[in-house]
């Protein structure tokens, strides 16, 4: 059928569309030696970080060699990959199983360091010293909103390039940050590139190198305005600290830019996770269309968390009859509560297929692969195995 011709859906908010999504082949993707970067983007909690640790062990044990930069992973599942250590630096993971000449290095981002590093390998020693020192810098560079996405734009350049000089890996798989929106990847770094190039540090920088003549009186009532509310240590904190990263600024952004055409390269997959509900699929699709038009190659939607499908073909319409027929005999009845339970279930996976199936009639292009709920977080190489296992089935 035709794009035209298909049907358009739109009968409430839950109306089957009968459009099932094309399935995603994610052993293809990962098997493909044109796959360079692979990118698991989603809103927060709905599983990026599990994701992209099952992908990255997938692959390295179908015969990748794999680096996967994770964000913030939790405590055991860190552990279990050997890197609870926050050194900034990819570590081999034990107990891969590498029959295949694949191999896995992993890392956890610390975006101090590398904000740091960033520093120290653009500026001269004293430069670099000045900046690291700043209490403006340490501000920034540990909690300004948006320079986690940065820096792990940044450390996935790094390695990129890495990779490319001694071939160490053929696969870098990357994790992104715990922000709300999955937008806030791709929006960070021009938000930090136009903060600190924007007209308001510009105008705090004006004094410290501009000829006096720009210290117009306009100029000194606000910056004298901004030392009431700022406190005037904290104003000359900035003002040396913009002064000594002025010559950083072209760096940044051509940093910022280049990794953004890395972004859009060929070998570059972006795989979206959502959770099985509306605001996350909402998400998801708003993401989907924002790749398309910043040319960001996307390979598909992970559905993750799906309720597992109940073992009984028993309809939830039935399983609720049967039950109220034997409530009717014996109101404590064991077997109707378990019925109910049937029913209860039997109606959250329908509503989360018809979710995936509203996602699929909007978004016909994306493949899609469904993962179910494990009855426990996954926390160890073995839950990792087991993901990548239930990402594997086409
Ligand atoms: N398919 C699954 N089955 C069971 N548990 C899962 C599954 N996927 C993820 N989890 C668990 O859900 C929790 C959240 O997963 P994860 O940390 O990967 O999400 P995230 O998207 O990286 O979150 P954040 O946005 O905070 O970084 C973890 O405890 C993880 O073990
Ligand atoms: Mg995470």
């Amino acid at each position: 059928m035709s794009a035209q011709r298909r049907p358009r859906p739109r009968v409430g908010p839950l109306a089957s569309t009968g459009v099932s999504a094309r399935p995603l082949d994610v052993d293809a993707l990962l098997d493909d030696p044109g796959t360079g970067i692979i990118v698991c983007c989603g809103s927060g909690g709905v599983g990026k970080t599990t994701t992209s640790a099952a992908l990255a062990l997938r692959a390295a044990e179908r015969g990748r060699k794999v680096v996967v930069l994770t964000i913030d992973p939790a405590k055991r599942l860190a552990q279990s990959m050997g890197i609870e250590e926050l050194d900034n630096t990819p570590r081999p993971v034990a107990k891969v199983r590498a029959t295949k000449g694949g191999s896995l290095d992993a890392m956890m981002l610390d975006m101090k360091r590398t904000f740091d590093e960033v520093v120290e390998s653009g500026a001269s020693p004293e430069k670099a010293q000045q900046i690291l020192e700043n209490p403006f810098y340490i501000a920034l560079s540990s909690s300004f909103s948006g320079t986690q996405e940065y820096m792990a734009m940044e450390k996935l350049g790094q390695l990129h390039r890495q990779a490319q000089e001694d071939g160490s890996y053929d696969l870098i798989v990357v994790d992104t940050p715990p922000s709300r929106s999955a937008l806030d990847f791709l929006d960070a770094p021009e938000r930090l590139s136009s903060f600190l190039d924007g007209r308001f540090i510009r105008l705090l920088l004006a004094p410290a190198r501009g000829p006096a003549r720009l210290m117009t009186a306009g100029l000194g009532v606000i910056t004298s305005a901004l030392s009431k509310v700022l406190g005037a240590q904290f104003l000359r904190d900035m003002q040396t600290f913009v002064a000594a990263l002025d010559t950083l600024f072209g760096g940044f952004r051509a940093r910022a830019e280049k990794t953004f055409a890395l972004l859009q390269a060929d070998g570059t997959a972006f795989l979206v996770i959502a959770a099985p509900e509306p605001d996350a699929l909402r998400e998801a699709a708003y993401f989907v269309e924002r790749l398309g038009e910043d040319r960001m190659p996307l390979a598909g939607l992970v559905v993750n968390r799906a309720s597992p499908v109940p073992e009984s073909a028993l309809s939830a319409d039935e399983a609720v009859a049967a039950a109220a027929r034997l409530r009717k005999r014996d109101p404590d009845s064991l077997t109707a509560g378990l019925l109910r339970l049937h029913a209860d279930r039997t109606r959250l996976v329908e509503r989360e297929s018809l979710l995936r199936q509203r996602f699929a009639a909007a978004h016909p292009e994306v493949p899609t692969v469904v993962v179910p709920a494990l009855a426990t977080d996954v926390h160890d190489l073995k839950g990792l195995r087991r993901i990548g296992e239930l990402l594997g089935r086409v």
